[in-house]
């Protein structure tokens, strides 16, 4: 729990339609108030802005679905884990069907180079779709 000399108020003035919009958000989201829900955006935004402005250390996940059948995609995936295997946390595969892969790696380390990393992996040849997905290690976002 935030202590209450950890606590700043302040008030916030919005479109009367934009507040409606956001609290019936928040009620579908099950936040218990504005505040918690408030929060919750301002770190979400915070984390996405640091990401986009500075090389902060940060962990993320790449969703990686490609057909095994397709030559040299493994091979090609595999190789490029063994190159950054310092920022590769853990990988998991799930064998979809008789022809697809799917492939979630878990990563951290500077957030330029786990980018580089997720880009070559989701643009190598034969993966069919790929999602990356940056993450703070919450070390400087305050709870
Ligand atoms: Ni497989």
């Amino acid at each position: 729990m935030m202590s209450e000399e950890n606590v700043a108020r302040f008030s916030v003035s919005a479109n009367r339609a934009l507040l409606e919009q956001f609290d019936r958000m928040r009620e579908k989201k099950g936040y218990q108030n504005r505040s918690l829900a408030l929060a919750d955006m301002m770190r979400d935004q915070i984390t996405e802005h640091q990401q986009e402005v500075g090389d902060e250390e940060a962990a993320g996940t790449v969703t990686l679905v490609y057909d095994h059948h397709q030559p040299r995609v493994q091979r090609a995936l595999t190789a490029l884990q063994h190159d950054f295997g310092a920022s590769i946390v853990s990988t998991l595969h799930v064998h979809l069907d008789h022809h697809h892969c799917l492939e979630v790696i878990v990563v951290r380390g500077r957030s330029s180079e786990i980018r580089v990393l997720a880009n070559r992996l989701i643009g190598a040849k034969g993966v069919k779709h790929g999602k990356f997905t940056l993450t703070s290690t919450g070390k400087n976002l305050p709870s």
